[in-house]
């Protein structure tokens, strides 16, 4: 039994999807179903009984007691979080309750569950914590990608607040001895990702003839992960990472903003020309910069290919044209997560 925190979410729905896609092994799955979490994701598997769905916080300490003492799952992934830079400089108090407090009483919970346990499902326990590479700050042009030894110097207080939920699992690591994982990924991309991120953000707008918001000058530099690889990765993780340790994944898909709305708009060129035959990159809008935006991130992703030998399946060109592809035909979703709160946030974020 896996145990599953953020699952309604955009990674985390797609890892519970691919997980129980390869196998038998049951998820329990806690989201709290903030804006981000959303069941129609989980739709395929509604009538699936090797998922169990809990709507609850990872702050609920009493629920997550509960939840571990009746399930005994032999592992937590943790992908609960608030995610989303912007909404982290608008309102940064819920990152510090779910990110910080909340990875804190998940730690704790899990701690207690842990020690209690014996023998082989003692030894066998995982808790492994998804991070991001944001916890690394900007990556000046020219210098090597992070590596897992980079100095934490976060930016926004979403990156710093991951940061902190980094250090404590860390410190129950070497504190208390619980059996820690921590990967720190890199700008994911894929299906059922909230249209308030780039890659989804510019789909949506492009086929409503809406203008595609480029902060500043549209050169600053993300490293692009296809969700399912992601998730595979932490799967290899999951399996085979040592106990304390850190790995960095990423794409190896280093591309400056401007140059991921291009290629977005050129497939949906080809799949979805607009009505009057112009391309969708006239929709392209500079607009005012993000405070404190990062220039670049890049991982470097060797360790994990050394130690797991874990690499990437998709290249850019292939997981954006399935991405595209995806969203163009779920229509049905896209509108279901655009309706009146992403609006509002839209509305107040881009001022019109
Ligand atoms: P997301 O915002 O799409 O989903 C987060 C999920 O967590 C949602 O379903 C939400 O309802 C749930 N949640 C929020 N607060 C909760 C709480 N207190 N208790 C229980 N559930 C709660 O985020 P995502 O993009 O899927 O990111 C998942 C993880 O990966 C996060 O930890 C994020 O920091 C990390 N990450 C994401 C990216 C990316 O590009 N998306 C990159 C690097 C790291
Ligand atoms: P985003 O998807 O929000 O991820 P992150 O901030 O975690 O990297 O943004 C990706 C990049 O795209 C980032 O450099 C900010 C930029 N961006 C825009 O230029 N315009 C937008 O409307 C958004 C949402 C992001």
């Amino acid at each position: 039994m896996l145990f599953v925190t953020g699952g309604a979410g955009f990674i985390g729905s797609n890892f519970v999807l691919d997980w129980l896609a390869g196998s038998d092994e049951p998820v329990v799955n806690i989201d709290k179903l903030t804006y981000a979490g959303n069941l129609e994701n989980l739709a395929s598997i509604r009538d699936d009984r090797r998922h169990l769905f809990v709507e609850g916080d990872i702050g609920d300490s009493e629920l997550l007691a509960r939840l571990l003492a009746v399930h005994r799952p032999r592992a937590i992934v943790n992908l609960a979080a608030e995610s989303h830079v912007d909404r982290s400089i608008l309102g940064p108090e819920h990152f510090i309750e779910t990110n910080i407090v909340g990875t804190f009483r998940l730690l704790e919970a899990a701690r207690a569950y842990w020690s209690a346990l014996q023998g082989e499902p003692r030894d066998a326990f995982r808790f492994l914590h998804v991070s991001t590479d944001e916890v690394y700050g900007s990556l000046a042009a020219g210098l090597p990608a992070f590596g897992e030894t980079c100095r934490y110097e976060p930016n926004s207080p979403y990156s710093a607040s991951k940061a902190a939920s980094d250090h404590l699992v860390r410190a129950y690591h070497q504190t208390y001895g619980l059996p820690v994982l921590t990967t720190n990924c890199s700008n994911n991309y894929g299906r059922y990702q909230f249209p308030e991120k780039l890659i989804p953000l510019v789909i949506h707008n492009a086929l409503a003839g809406k203008p595609l918001p480029l902060y500043g000058d549209g050169r600053q530099v993300r490293d692009w992960l296809y969700v399912g690889d992601h998730c595979s990765a932490i799967c290899r993780v999951l399996d085979a990472g040592r106990v304390g340790e850190t790995y960095n994944i990423g794409g190896w898909n280093e591309k400056p903003n401007r140059e991921v709305v291009e290629t977005v708009c050129a497939i949906l060129d080809q799949l979805r020309p607009r009505a009057d035959g112009l391309p969708h990159a006239r929709q392209i809008s500079f607009v005012k910069d993000r405070p404190g935006h990062d220039r670049r991130y890049a991982i470097d992703a060797s360790k994990i290919a050394r130690e797991l030998g874990w690499r990437p399946t998709e290249t850019f060109d292939t997981g954006i044209r399935k991405t595209v592809q995806w969203y163009l035909g779920n229509p049905a979703w896209v509108q279901g997560v655009t309706s009146g709160a992403y609006r509002e946030w839209v509305g107040r974020h881009y001022g019109h």
